[in-house]
Order: structure tokens, then sequence, then C-alpha cells
């Protein structure tokens, strides 16, 4: 190999790491799931108890937002709104989890939690959508 063919192997390379570190820093929004009659008691209760509940339940929920129970979610946060029923794409929450928020305190949940709870999956995400889209019922 000559000192040029190296030195574009080499830059190659650079931009191959470029592009994965970009990959995993910033996520991307998986497309609604195609399931109907989404709701929050039968598809959705379940990933929030999972993932959200630990730290946004009881006398002082995180950002004082309560997610074990829809009347809370639907009420939102410190924030404000969390969902726009018919928007998931623009719903803050969807961002938090899908990690496309411009800060990356705001992932949800937070990426180093000492309860060890991990991101959540893109079929959950998928499902969180299709049940916003459906109206957050
Ligand atoms: C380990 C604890 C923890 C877990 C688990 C967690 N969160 Fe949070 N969450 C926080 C903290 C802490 C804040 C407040 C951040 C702040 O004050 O700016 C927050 C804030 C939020 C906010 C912003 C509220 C507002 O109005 O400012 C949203 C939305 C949110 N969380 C959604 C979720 C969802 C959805 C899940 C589950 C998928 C989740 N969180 C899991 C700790 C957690």
């Amino acid at each position: 190999m000559n000192i040029k063919t190296f030195a574009t192997v080499i830059f190659a390379f650079g931009l191959y790491l470029t592009a994965r570190a970009q990959d995993s820093a910033a996520g991307s929004l998986p497309a609604p799931s195609t399931k109907t009659g989404v709701t929050y008691a039968t598809d959705i209760k379940p990933i929030f108890d999972h993932s959200c509940v630990k730290c946004h339940s009881g006398e002082k929920p995180k950002g004082h937002l309560k997610l074990d129970a829809l009347e809370g979610i639907l009420k939102g946060g410190k924030d404000g709104k969390i969902l726009t029923a018919g928007d998931s794409a623009n719903s803050f929450v969807v961002k938090a989890i899908a990690h496309i928020t411009d800060d990356d305190d705001d992932y949800m949940p937070p990426v180093q939690n000492k309860a060890h709870i991990g991101p959540l999956k893109p079929e959950e995400i998928a499902l969180i959508r299709a049940w916003i889209d459906q109206g957050a019922k």
C-alpha cells in the first residue's frame, strides 16, 4: 500500500467513526406502531410502570410530573404539557424517550440513573407514538 492509499484509508475510517459517534449520541424517531385501539390501560401503563414510575410518582414526583395514572400524564409537569393528543412527532415526551431533544439532560429515563433503568425499546416508543396519535385515551 503506498502512502496515498494509506492516507485515504485512514481518512475514510475517520469519517466512519464520526458518523458512528453522531449516530449513538442522538436517537432517531421510530415510526408509530400500526396497532389500532391503543389505550393507556392496556398498552401504555405497563411501559410507564416499568420505566418511569419509580421517579414519577408519590409525594414529590421528579419534574412535578406523575406518570402512574392517565390524569397526571395528561396534566403534565413543571414545564407544562408533555404531549399533544394526535401529534406524537411534536410531543415532548416522545422526543425525550427517543433522545431527539436539543439537550441530552432531557433524555428519559435519564441516561445515568441510580435505579439503572434503561432506555425504552423502539417497539415501546412506537406504541407510545400510536397511543398519542390515536388521541391518548
Ligand atoms: C431515575 C429517575 C427517572 C426516571 C426512571 C424517569 N425520569 Fe423523567 N425525570 C426525572 C427527573 C429528575 C426529571 C426532572 C428534570 C428537571 O428537573 O429538569 C424528569 C423530568 C421528566 C419530564 C419533564 C417534566 C417537566 O415538565 O419538566 C418528562 C416529560 C419525563 N421526565 C418523562 C419521563 C418518562 C416518560 C419516563 C419513562 C420512560 C421517565 N421520565 C423516567 C427522572 C426520571
